[in-house]
């Protein structure tokens, strides 16, 4: 493996693979295991270290994989179980790790266990799931106004008049997790995959499994009946126990959203999980004041807690950051995106740049979501009758524009994605922003990261040095990495002076002579 540490999540560079959408092998338009192996080459010249693959399981698709229909296996849509061992070998051989998704507040409606509670209200499956009687005289109300993530009603009705909750869509009912065979089901999922070898689970909307069973309404100065209930924990240390019983380099990587870093750190206690996307980082607007905030913030929330931070800019579920910093608001929330506002795509790009440099030098781990070490922005022009993702019709948002197959070669769509028709329409303009032609130009986007990477594993102290601010000008973020290294971004609109230097290891856009022009980071060696 790349990283010597056996506490690799500490500070990897973990690259999330879309499966639809990174490359298709049987020309059917969706991208698959084949396809990612027949392209494993393209991670293994970034340098990562290791792969974050979403949900690649037998599944309807309601939800693009998020309603699983069965986790010990693989939708033949991406390939076999046999197709995804052979992966998991060859990236180990590549020195890159693998973690696959887990996701256990819900499963697909087309699960054994909710067919089988559906069919007969007295099966002990019905347990394993929320029904319940509808309010009123004859139940036509539902138990709860819960408002569901995606939007909308939580609970469906079916045919006996009973009510089941789903906090997604229909399609994906919630599992009650104080059932002991839903805790046990998904330990054993858990070892089916460590025991193929898998180097951590990513787990998909960790903070929501508990629900408070006296279904009380959603009230501000109430406890939450379904968010970050204490009792999650209880799952997380039993799910820790089973990770360190396979020698202690298995990790655990929660999807939480949190606006209260302290409750946010609870999930990373030294016996619950390894570490959890950073949100906030995500989010937050372009701006140095804002970004030092955040940056402190979250340093000082795992450090109480002895976890490493994670820095992430993009992911399969919200808008691409090239377009998100070419905007005017350049934060991120799922109600500013496809609202008309314009982007400056050259502008977003600058911003990308230096903020590829920021992600992969402050202290913790770096998440690269796939097509952003191509400088993809999002597909704000997909018809809005090709839109498939669930959300949109719920809250008049889709996530599909950042989830557009990647282009590889070639100068029009498909840019040797496929040989048939993407499951979704790639922008015409993608022809500057292939692997390909990319490759080997010193100002592109790919050979940025690639250079980045490899500078960031040859250089150890640039991302394990202690962290210092350096205090420049406000509208410049300067820090260094121990004594040998600093990072600077200039988040201000004119060029500023670099502060004191030996030499210059990386820059994300030229330098003005000394001077470091606006929307630029660079790295600097302080001393030799
Ligand atoms: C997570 C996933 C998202 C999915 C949702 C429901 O937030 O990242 O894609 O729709 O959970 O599983």
């Amino acid at each position: 493996m790349s990283s010597s540490d056996s506490q690799w999540w500490r500070d990897a560079v973990i690259y999330q693979v879309y499966p639809r959408s990174y490359a298709d092998s049987d020309g059917d338009g969706v991208g698959d295991i084949p396809g990612i192996r027949a392209r494993l080459a393209h991670l293994s010249a970034l340098g990562v270290d290791a792969i974050w693959m979403s949900p690649w399981y037998p599944s309807p698709m309601a939800d693009a994989g998020y309603d699983v229909a069965d986790f010990r296996d693989i939708d033949p849509v991406f390939g076999s179980l046999a197709e995804a061992e052979a992966l998991i070998e060859e990236a180990h051989a590549a020195g890159i790790r693998m973690i696959v998704d887990i996701v256990p507040n819900h499963i697909s409606s087309e699960h054994p266990w909710f067919k089988a509670a559906l069919a007969d209200p007295e099966a002990k499956e019905r347990d394993y799931f929320w029904f319940r009687p509808g309010r009123g005289d004859d139940g036509e109300r539902m138990p709860t106004d819960w408002r569901g993530e995606f939007g909308g009603t939580t609970w469906t009705r079916t045919p006996d008049g009973s009510w089941y909750l789903h906090l997604f869509t229909p399609e994906q009912p919630d599992l009650n997790w104080d059932h002991p065979d839903v805790r046990a089901e998904f330990e054993s999922i858990l070892r089916f995959w460590f025991d193929r070898g898998v180097d951590g689970i990513r787990i998909d909307s960790a903070a929501l499994l508990l629900k408070d069973p006296e279904l009380p309404e959603v009230l501000e100065d109430s406890p939450h009946p379904f968010h970050d209930l204490d009792g999650v924990h209880d799952v997380y240390r039993s799910w820790r126990r089973i990770a360190d019983s396979y020698g202690g380099d298995r990790a655990l990587i929660g999807e939480v959203w949190m606006p209260e870093v302290e409750r946010f750190a609870n999930y990373l206690r030294p016996d619950e999980l390894h570490a959890a996307f950073n949100f906030d980082f995500l989010g937050c607007a372009w701006d140095p004041r804002l970004m030092r905030d955040c940056v402190d913030r979250t340093l000082h929330a795992h450090a109480a807690v002895g976890a490493p931070a994670t820095w992430v800019l993009s992911n399969h579920d919200v808008t691409r950051h090239v377009t998100r910093y070419g905007r005017e608001d350049t934060t991120f929330s799922f109600d500013n995106n496809l609202d008309g506002t314009p982007v400056d795509l050259e502008l977003g790009t600058r911003r990308a740049r230096a903020a590829a440099l920021l992600s992969l030098s402050l202290p913790g781990a770096t998440y690269i979501y796939q097509g952003e070490e191509l400088g993809l922005w999002e597909n704000e022009n997909i018809p809005p009758e090709e839109y498939q993702d669930p959300m949109w019709g719920r809250r008049g948002h889709s996530r599909d524009g950042c989830r557009v197959p990647l282009p590889w070669t070639g100068d029009e769509a498909p840019f040797g994605f496929t040989t048939a028709t993407p499951w979704l329409p790639q922008p015409a303009e993608w022809k500057d922003r292939t692997a390909q032609a990319q490759t080997g130009d010193p100002s592109s986007m790919l050979e940025l990261y690639r250079s980045a990477i490899a500078l960031r594993r040859a250089e150890p102290g640039l991302h394990r040095g202690e962290m210092a601010w350096l205090d420049l000008t406000p509208s410049v973020l300067a820090f260094c990495r121990g004594q040998d290294f600093a990072c600077v971004v200039n988040m201000s609109g004119a060029p500023v002076a670099l502060p004191a230097h030996q030499s210059t290891l990386l820059a994300s856009s030229p330098l003005d002579g000394d001077r470091l022009p606006p929307d630029t980071a660079v790295w600097l060696r302080m001393r030799t």
